[in-house]
């Protein structure tokens, strides 16, 4: 209930700021968020409040995300796991972005607004617009009854619970996980098969106690933050799946530490980026064991080959990196689930080590309610 809620949350429970409370809280949001949701007769999941019968969910031509920061890195791996899925064309956009620049919005076009607070007014006027003009729109938000869950057809409570610390981490994982959700019913309204459906809920079900592994590892990575901590800059990769992963991992490191920061797609890299590959400027690289190992490989090499410093995340330790956080595989599609989580910690002990203010970090606000 909502008085439990006021009771628990506010209060940091031994834990020296919300940053580091709300990451350990990550295996029991996830839980909730999957709690009454999951059909395994039909191998599906029932989102309640989602106001779109078997019948819409078909008629679905394109899936539009919108989103700001961290919840538009969310939308990001939601619009992967959707085209994954359910085959239906997605993308993600920035809201700031969308609402300025006259979009074509069609009636066969489902658009999804995500927010952590419901309340921020570039989401909400992307929303008000979309409406004015006669598209469905659905919300996935956490804060129930704020503003965009109001205003949306219908949606999705992430369940992360009340999230304090400015900057987003347990709310960013319950966002990804229910867009995971999301993608698995659009996918069983249409293509996606019976064991393919078991195979991502076995994948969903797993994700708790993998989260609660990742996080048993803090130690190793707080050692991590001090040997990358003097870096002036650093660069985050990964590849499809693996690129949003490393622009929120890229966003967290620089709200929090205010160390630069960098997210390209790996693929990108020959394409400029490896110019500003040096020992001070050291690369993060998301290396999931998928079907685009060996390429991601292939840029590991050629960061090395110019003297760059690398930690990866990957599921397996890579012989090019000179660091490797090893985080439990799940399915290839809930992968990017997991391999943000421990690049929250590591932003988390930089800025620690650094003595940010990690809960306010500077000219930040938690919501953004203006233009
Ligand atoms: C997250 O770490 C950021 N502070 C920020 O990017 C945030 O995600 C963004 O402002 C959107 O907020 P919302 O999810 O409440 O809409």
């Amino acid at each position: 209930t909502t008085v439990e809620w006021e009771a628990e949350s506010y209060d940091m429970g031994g834990h020296d700021t919300y940053m580091h409370k709300e990451i350990h809280e990550q295996a029991d949001a996830v839980d909730r968020a999957l709690r009454g949701r999951i059909d395994d007769r039909f191998s599906t999941v029932h989102l309640g409040g989602l106001n779109l019968d078997a019948r819409d969910a078909r008629a679905v031509r394109r899936v539009k995300i919108l989103g700001c920061g961290t919840s538009y890195h969310a939308g990001q791996i939601g619009a992967q796991m959707i085209e994954e899925l359910a085959r239906i064309p997605a993308d993600a956009e920035p809201a700031s972005e969308f609402r300025y620049r006259n979009p074509v919005v069609d009636p066969d076009t489902l658009y999804i607004a995500v927010s952590q607070s419901g309340e921020t007014y570039d989401v909400l006027a992307a929303v008000q617009e979309l409406k004015r003009k006669g598209a469905r729109v659905l919300g996935l938000v956490n804060v129930v009854g704020s503003a965009i869950a109001r205003e949306t057809d219908g949606g999705i409570y992430v369940h992360a619970g009340p999230e304090v610390c400015v900057v987003s981490t347990k709310c960013f994982t319950n966002m990804v996980v229910s867009f995971g959700l999301l993608a698995l019913h659009l996918g069983r309204t249409r293509d996606l098969s019976v064991a393919d459906g078991k195979r991502i809920i076995a994948g969903l079900r797993k994700l708790p106690e993998q989260i609660a592994e990742i996080l048993a590892n803090e130690e190793e990575i707080e050692k991590l933050a001090g040997e990358y901590a003097d870096a002036k800059s650093m660069m985050f990769i990964g590849r499809v799946r693996g690129y949003p992963v490393a622009r929120e991992a890229s966003l967290k490191l620089k709200e929090v530490s205010y160390i630069h920061a960098e997210a390209y797609p790996a693929s990108e890299l020959k394409h400029g980026p490896l110019a500003l590959i040096e020992p001070a400027m050291p690369t993060v690289a998301i290396v999931p064991d998928d079907d685009l190992l060996e390429k991601n490989r292939a840029a590991l090499e050629e960061i090395k080959a110019r003297s760059g410093r690398i930690l990866a995340v990957a599921h397996q330790v890579q012989e090019k990196a000179d660091h490797t956080i090893v985080v439990p595989k799940n399915e290839d599609e809930l992968d990017p689930i997991l391999m943000g989580i421990p690049l929250q910690l590591l932003a988390y002990y930089t800025a620690k080590a650094m003595g940010r203010d990690i809960d306010k970090p500077r000219n930040l606000a938690k919501s953004v309610t203006v233009e």
